[in-house]
């Protein structure tokens, strides 16, 4: 039985050596030493890692590899590049497990470990928007995607000579409890919604506003469509964010509520982008883990929150 468990040890470590050495035959794993970032959370948070992992990796001279699990979130919309480590290979080294908190700091320069796992839910541009267009290189969607969002935009068209797109996601669900009960906070409201749409208004001369939620039900009875440049997208399904996250990548600028998936939805449209700014109440535990400057770029247009849902203790 020993001899069997051995023997089959032996194999699977033969068959990993292997598979790295076909999948990646330039790997200098005594050298460069393998860094990972945990796979976490849902397509935003798994963004932000991947970025993290890329800057981070570079500025300490290791290489990186992903988890199989991020590939198979990732790949299917990206052309990602980073190497995939084989789930044995996960799973069979001794990682140095590393905690980030999310914005840079100067000893993320220096951390010390060859076969380091970056640990937490990293997703702020203090980390990598040095390096900003090879992360939109590693972010640019496949041709198949690419072409569906632009037919979607240009179907949104209509008469228009002079079209703006807007790209609007407005983040629901499990946050809205989330946020009052558990973080001090608020979602946006209608009147946040309105107010971000009016500076669009104001600006471009025809602009059109691809509303994309988890929550479309709330969007279709709370933004004024009446003007009818307003169109709800998606099919609000969880499961598959992918085809919303194109069409706003694909747009011109962004109204983005809370949540990495807006931050980076406006981060790859790279036109303007308006957020919530300060929705939370200044004793609420999230700025503890979330600092704002780190979140949203210096450029990007804040537009303040209402609490009052908060101090006056109805919600909703
Ligand atoms: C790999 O690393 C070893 C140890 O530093 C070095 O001697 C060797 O030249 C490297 N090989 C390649 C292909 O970079
Ligand atoms: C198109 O619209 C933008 C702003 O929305 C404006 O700056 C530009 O002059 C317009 N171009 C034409 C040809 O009307
Ligand atoms: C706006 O977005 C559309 C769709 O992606 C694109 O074709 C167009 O070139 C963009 N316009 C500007 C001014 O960037
Ligand atoms: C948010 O709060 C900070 C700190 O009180 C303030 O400086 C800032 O102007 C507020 N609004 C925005 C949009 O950042």
């Amino acid at each position: 039985m020993l001899i069997l468990s051995l023997y089959l040890l032996a194999i699977m470590t033969f068959s990993f050596l292997i598979h790295l050495r076909t999948r990646f035959p330039t790997l200098n794993a005594t050298e460069q030493g393998m860094w990972t970032v945990n796979s976490a959370g849902r397509l935003g948070n798994q963004m932000g890692e991947y970025a993290t992992l890329y800057a981070l990796a570079k500025m300490n001279g290791r290489q990186a590899y992903i988890l199989p699990e991020m590939h198979q979130q990732l790949a299917p919309l990206f052309r990602i590049t980073l190497p995939v480590l084989s789930r044995f290979g996960a799973w069979s080294i001794l990682w140095r497990n590393y905690e980030l908190h999310d914005w840079m700091s100067e000893e993320y320069k220096h951390i010390e470990g060859k076969y380091v796992r970056l640990t937490g839910y990293p997703c702020s541009w203090t980390f990598y928007h040095h390096l900003r267009q090879e992360i939109l290189q590693e972010f640019s969607f496949h041709d198949h995607i690419k072409e569906e969002a632009n037919r979607y935009l240009a179907g949104l068209r209509g008469q228009r000579q002079n079209v703006t797109y807007v790209g609007v996601h407005v983040r629901r669900g499990d946050y809205v409890w989330l946020m009052p009960e558990h973080w001090k906070g608020v979602v946006a409201d209608k009147a946040y919604l309105e107010k971000a749409m009016g500076y669009f208004r104001a600006k471009y001369q025809e602009p059109v506003f691809v509303v994309t939620s988890n929550g479309i039900e709330w969007c279709r009875e709370n933004i004024d469509a009446s003007r009818g440049d307003v169109y709800f997208s998606g099919d609000g399904k969880e499961s598959s964010p992918g085809r919303d996250f194109a069409l706003l990548a694909h747009c011109n600028h962004t109204i983005m509520t809370i949540g990495t998936f807006g931050i980076w939805a406006g981060y790859l449209a790279g036109g303007e982008t308006v957020y919530l700014a300060n929705y939370t109440l200044p004793d609420s535990p999230f700025l503890k883990i979330f600092k704002p400057e780190a979140a949203f770029l210096p450029e990007w247009i804040g537009i303040d929150a209402d609490l009052s849902p908060l101090l006056s203790g109805t919600s909703g």
